[in-house]
Formats: C-alpha cells, sequence, structure tokens
C-alpha cells in the first residue's frame, strides 16, 4: 500500500558485503537524504565522514572486531561536531558553550536523525546497511585515526 512504509518494516541490519565500492553519485545522494533531516534550533551540530583509506579502514575494523567495518561498499562516519561553531564564534568575538549537556544531546540527537535519514535512503536504493557502534571501543584512538579536530566526537559508524 505504502511504499515508505513497506521499506521502513522490511529493514534489517547487513554484515556481509559485495566487494563494490559505492560510486559518488551515489554517496553525493545519501548524504544529500542525510542533510534534509530536521536539525535542532538549525544548528547542523554534526558532521558525516566517509572513510576511504583501506589503512584507515583496517584501523578502525581492529577497534570494532567487525570485519565488515574493513570491508563494505562504504564506511560513514557520523560525528558531533562543534568544530565549525567555535571557529565562527571566535571570529564574531562571541564564545560559545560546546561541552554541555544540552549540546552533547543536540549534535548526537541531529547525528542520528541524518543517520537514519541516510539508511533509509540506502534501503530504498536496495543497498544493505548496518550501524556501528563499536567504534566507541576506543574513541581516543578513532579521534587520531581520523584525525578529528578539537569539538568533533566520533558517535558512530554505518557500513553500506
Ligand atoms: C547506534 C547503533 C549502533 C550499532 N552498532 C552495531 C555494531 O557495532 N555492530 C553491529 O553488528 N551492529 C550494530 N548495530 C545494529 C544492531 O545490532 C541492530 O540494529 C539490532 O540488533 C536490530 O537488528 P536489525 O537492525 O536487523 O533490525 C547498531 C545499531 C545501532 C542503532
Amino acid at each position: 500500500m505504502n511504499q515508505v512504509i513497506d521499506l521502513l518494516k522490511n529493514h534489517r541490519s547487513i554484515r556481509k558485503f559485495k566487494d563494490e565500492q559505492l560510486d559518488q553519485d551515489t554517496i553525493r545522494e545519501l548524504v544529500t537524504a542525510a542533510q534534509a533531516a530536521s536539525t535542532s534550533s538549525y544548528v547542523q551540530a554534526y558532521s558525516i565522514l566517509g572513510v576511504t583509506d583501506p589503512r584507515k579502514k583496517a584501523a578502525l575494523r581492529e577497534i570494532s572486531t567487525q570485519p565488515y567495518v574493513e570491508h563494505n561498499g562504504h564506511l560513514f562516519v557520523f560525528l558531533m561536531d562543534y568544530n565549525r561553531h567555535v571557529e565562527l564564534s571566535k571570529e564574531k568575538g562571541t564564545p560559545i558553550d560546546h561541552d554541555k549537556t544540552e549540546q552533547l544531546i543536540v549534535g548526537t540527537v541531529d547525528a542520528t536523525l541524518a543517520a537514519q535519514n541516510l539508511a533509509v535512503a540506502a534501503e530504498s536504493m536496495g543497498l544493505g546497511m548496518c550501524y556501528i557502534g563499536s567504534l566507541r571501543n576506543d574513541m581516543a584512538r578513532v579521534i587520531e585515526i581520523l584525525e578529528l579536530p578539537k569539538g568533533v566526537v566520533p558517535l558512530f559508524g554505518m557500513v553500506v
């Protein structure tokens, strides 16, 4: 009856992927769908990182212990990101607090809504996906591997 609801009801996580990389048009389409999600006060307190460097993927697999973190069509990492806001606030001379519980909630919720949009968009294209929370097994090391600046925190990955 309703294709969107049917798609949502048929969701299941996929943990084995073909050895085929997503093309740039597909990645752009997925990220655009993610960015269309609502965002608290329009602050967009997140970034979506695509990890393609095989050495970085192998290092992230080691942290997660899950082989599909290395072998997939594309690995996205969802970040809570206040770096842009901090830089802009310096420029404008209006300091902001980004280390409060409220900011943690805003960033996490924003990133999660974007991620779920991306998940549904991927599934609508016939692609499988799985969230990867196990990156948080060693958050400090993930920050190091991905060379994340201050104010940026890895929340979870998603393999497609
Ligand atoms: C935030 C989040 C983190 C997750 N992390 C992992 C993970 O690290 N590895 C994994 O195999 N599955 C992970 N999952 C997938 C869940 O295990 C899965 O969604 C759940 O068991 C329900 O199964 P389903 O998605 O097939 O309905 C995660 C799911 C969410 C929402």
